[in-house]
């Protein structure tokens, strides 16, 4: 691999354990004013900081981040359909690879929908992304995007989208967690993240999702709703990053939550 595209992906999947804690705030660009999204800016400022990369939209991006942040910058650059249209899986290419370059990113990221009426459109649109991220160094992650369709989510489907993402030239993936997960990530030769879905109903569940990820084969989160739509953010990201990079079990994790929730409660600085 060219050293630009390595040193890129470098900085997002950590060399030191070959993890990564990825925070996903790019929701707006189907849902809208998500809760607890509304104000991007608010939501990711106390967060940025414990985020191994940040994915976004560029409009976000432009408006709610400091420049002067470090955090490496997963660009999403599709979209074009919305939760009250007739379908997620229509994407098109809603950023230049100049706009991106120029936004300095260490990442782009596409969905794919894979067997849907869209599948080749998408799919070629990934092919496409990867020969201009092949031409300037930039990493490409494919997303393996079901829409409105969660019911999907199960190691047959997923296995065969990350492996057709990754033959087409992803240079990292992401995907959903599901039963038999050690089957997805032994069929896709490159690295692995897991979207964390729906807002679970504990912090527990969570951060169990999170681990049993990683135990088979993760190599790390892009994890969105149930880091900032938990009423406790930042004792949130931090708890996941323990499992993530320390290895810490579930209720490892969870100790130290309740921990920095309580000084937070009593208005300590964490
Ligand atoms: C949508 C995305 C989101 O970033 C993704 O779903 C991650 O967020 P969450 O953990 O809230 O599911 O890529 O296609």
């Amino acid at each position: 691999m060219d050293w630009g595209m390595q040193n890129r992906l470098n900085r997002i999947i950590k060399p030191a354990d070959g993890r990564t804690v990825m925070l996903a705030v790019d929701h707006g660009y189907f849902l809208g004013p998500t809760r607890k999204l509304e104000d991007p800016g608010a939501t990711i400022r106390p967060l940025l900081s414990q985020a191994d990369a940040l994915m976004l939209t560029r409009g976000v991006l432009r408006t709610s981040v400091d420049p002067a942040a470090d955090t490496p910058i997963v660009l999403r650059v599709s979209g074009g359909t919305s939760v009250v249209g007739p379908t997620l899986a229509d994407e098109c290419l809603t950023v230049s690879f100049e706009d991106a370059i120029r936004l300095n990113v260490a990442a782009v990221a596409l969905s794919i929908f894979v067997g849907t009426e869209y599948e080749q459109q998408t799919l070629r649109r990934l092919t496409e992304l990867v020969d201009e991220g092949e031409t300037y160094g930039i990493p490409v992650l494919a997303v393996t995007a079901v829409g409105k369709e969660l019911e999907k989510r199960d190691a047959r489907y997923l296995s065969l989208c990350c492996r057709i993402a990754a033959e087409l030239g992803a240079h990292f993936v992401k995907t959903y967690y599901c039963d038999d997960f050690e089957k997805v990530t032994a069929g896709c030769p490159v690295p692995v993240v897991i979207a964390g879905g729906p807002k679970l109903e504990t912090e527990m569940d969570a951060l169990q999702l999170a681990h049993d990820a990683i135990a088979q084969g993760a190599a790390g989160v892009d994890m969105g709703r149930n880091i900032w739509q938990s009423d406790y953010p930042v004792p949130m990201i931090r708890a996941v990053r323990e499992v993530v990079h320390n290895n810490a079990l579930p209720a490892e994790a969870h100790e130290l939550f309740l921990e920095l929730k309580t000084a937070v409660d009593n208005g300590k600085d964490i």
